[in-house]
């Protein structure tokens, strides 16, 4: 897969939103357009976790997140959740990439039976259905086997399911570094190119040359 240029990003109302304005931020800053998607119980849980009211209107909602992340023009765009005229609501227009982060169990659960009852649901159907890449970022725990089985049906039909569960070899110090651990997955997957930490092993092949390069 190229990198993608559009991404589509929803927040649903899951705890974790460090990791979705983070996502937001990495993405804008790597240049990519974003469209930006989000439920009310997201702005419930960006008040709770991160003191952040999004706003119910969209176009002051991409006002102020461009603001915050310096966003050029047009680059950031935001979609109410009953916005079916937007692009991402149709397969012959959908957005190269999508990521649900953070997710919730319910908003998992509908996109597994293809329920596309509000535009996030629709846009993660649109990505199942063309065959393009689209991450989730369930947070729960303990899981049920309800959950478990919605994860399996959708691994099966092509999401990647990408738990926020950030590694400690790389000796986190603060919460940011467990929040960029996670981001680091997730614009990895969607092929965004980043540094935000090591990577394993990157440091025993410094300075050498890959196999066949010129000398
Ligand atoms: C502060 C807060 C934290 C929540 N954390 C979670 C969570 O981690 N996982 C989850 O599945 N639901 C969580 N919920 C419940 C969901 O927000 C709720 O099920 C909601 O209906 C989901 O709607 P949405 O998927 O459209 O965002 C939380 C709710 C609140 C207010």
């Amino acid at each position: 897969m190229p990198s993608p240029q559009t991404i589509t990003l929803a927040f649903t109302g899951a705890s974790g939103m460090p990791y979705g304005l983070r996502l937001l931020e990495c993405l804008l800053a790597a240049g990519r357009r974003v469209f930006l998607l989000y439920s009310p119980a997201a702005q419930i849980v960006a008040k709770q976790e991160c003191d952040l009211a999004l706003p119910a209107q969209p176009r002051e909602a991409a006002r102020l997140l461009a603001d915050r992340y310096r966003a050029a023009g047009d680059q950031l765009v935001v979609f109410g959740r009953e916005d079916w005229l937007a692009p991402v609501a149709s397969g012959s227009n959908p957005a190269d990439a999508m990521a649900v982060c953070p997710c919730t169990m319910g908003t998992l659960a509908a996109i597994a039976h293809g329920l596309a009852d509000n535009l996030i649901e629709r846009a993660a159907d649109v990505m199942l259905k063309e065959r393009r890449p689209l991450v989730l970022v369930p947070r729960e725990t303990p899981l049920s086997a309800i959950h478990l089985a919605n994860m399996l049906t959708l691994a099966e039909a092509g999401a990647v399911i990408l738990p926020p569960a950030p590694g400690f070899y790389a000796r986190p110090q603060a919460v940011a570094d467990l929040v960029d651990f996670v981001v680091a997955r997730v614009l990895d997957q969607l092929r965004v190119p980043h540094e935000l930490g090591p990577r394993w092993g990157a440091e025993r092949i410094a300075g050498t040359r890959p196999p066949g390069s010129a000398a």
